[in-house]
């Protein structure tokens, strides 16, 4: 299949398409997602074959606007308006009881949900241009990193998809939260830049869940070619960088910023600040290539949510009181 790239001049275009039951790929703020018409099943399993993505992981499905969001749901509690309020269009995906109103593939046995508005101006014309809702994963291959720009849906699904709007980069560079909101009190399922915090802030309390959270937890988080080591502190990445060394072995870093105490052979830049980090992380980890380098080396940063990404990534965590010899 030929696989059209388009800017966002094409977008009646690709509208077209996905009424036709075509699988099209899109910038969303936090990454670009692979969408079908949530209400064609054919389609929707188009989704599954492109990405390899096994059956028993639910898609999440976008939406552009709220009536539609609480059109697909039922019983839904009192404070998800709040967090809609606060929070959509934005990176927050809501699970919530389903209608049964989408595919049945979308969610394969689950009697539950995810909901999102997500906010980017080419997604919401998309959604509003159709008026259908879109069951939307990240557009990458199941097992790689989501892709934050439209070389990596490229790499990952040209030939297997009808369209790729290219958008550039996105903005936030990471999945959103996923919130569990069918209980009283909501409960985090993935982290994202929307935090326990924020969510406290709007109402009152908010969980974490511990392991296994989402149905795709049991699946391998995506880990380069090589090994990655996350280090608690620059002493700690300056003893590595020796000891590897010693090993002959090719180092590559992952750091904020060039810095000239630091001898590597490749210097994988994140950038300074949080939200520069998160943007960055996943073309980072995208360019590690066992061409390059033996192994990488990771500083800490200071997001949360990229020390999260970067812990499920990491071959090996060290902590401050762990000693290099
Ligand atoms: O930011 C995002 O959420 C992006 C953009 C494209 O919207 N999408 C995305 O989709 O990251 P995906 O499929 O890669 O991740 C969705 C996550 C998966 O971990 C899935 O298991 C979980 O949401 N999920 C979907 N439906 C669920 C449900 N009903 N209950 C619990 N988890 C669900
Ligand atoms: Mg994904």
């Amino acid at each position: 299949m030929e696989t059209k790239i388009v800017k966002q001049d094409g977008i009646t275009e690709v509208v077209q398409l996905l009424k036709q039951g075509e699988i099209v790929a899109f910038p969303t703020e936090t990454v670009y997602g692979l969408a079908a018409n949530a209400l064609d099943e054919t389609a929707v399993d188009k989704i599954f074959k492109a990405k390899e993505r096994p059956q028993d992981n639910p898609l999440n499905v976008l939406v552009g606007r709220k009536e539609m969001l609480y059109s697909l749901a039922i019983d839904v509690p009192d404070y998800v308006n709040l967090l809609i309020d606060a929070f959509s269009p934005g990176p927050i995906t809501y699970v919530l009881k389903n209608a049964h109103k989408v595919a049945t593939n979308i969610t394969g046995d689950l009697l539950t949900i995810g909901l999102r508005i997500p906010d980017h101006p080419i997604a919401l014309n998309i959604l509003q241009q159709s008026d259908l809702p879109l069951a939307a994963p990240s557009a990458n291959t199941s097992g790689s990193p989501s892709p934050t720009t439209v070389d990596h849906v490229i790499h990952d699904l040209r030939g297997k998809i009808a369209a790729i709007v290219d958008g550039g980069q996105t903005n936030v560079g990471l999945e959103s939260t996923v919130v569990d909101c069918t209980g009283e009190i909501p409960l985090i399922l993935r982290s994202g830049v929307i935090n326990q915090e924020a969510i406290k802030n709007v109402v009152g309390d908010c969980h974490i869940a511990q392991e296994l959270a989402t149905p795709s937890s049991k699946y391998k988080h995506y880990t380069p070619e090589v090994p990655l080591i996350l280090v608690h502190s620059k002493d700690q990445l300056l003893k590595m960088i020796k000891k590897e060394q010693a090993k002959n072995n090719r180092i590559g870093i992952i750091v904020p910023k060039t810095s000239n105490e630091i001898e590597a052979d490749q210097v994988y830049l994140l950038g300074e600040n949080k939200s520069e980090s998160a943007r960055n992380l996943y073309s980072v980890l995208r360019a590690i290539n066992k061409r390059d380098v033996d192994i990488v080396i990771s500083l800490s940063f200071e997001s949360d949510i990229v020390m999260d990404r970067l812990q499920q990534a990491a071959t090996k965590v060290l902590d401050a009181s762990d000693n290099i010899s």
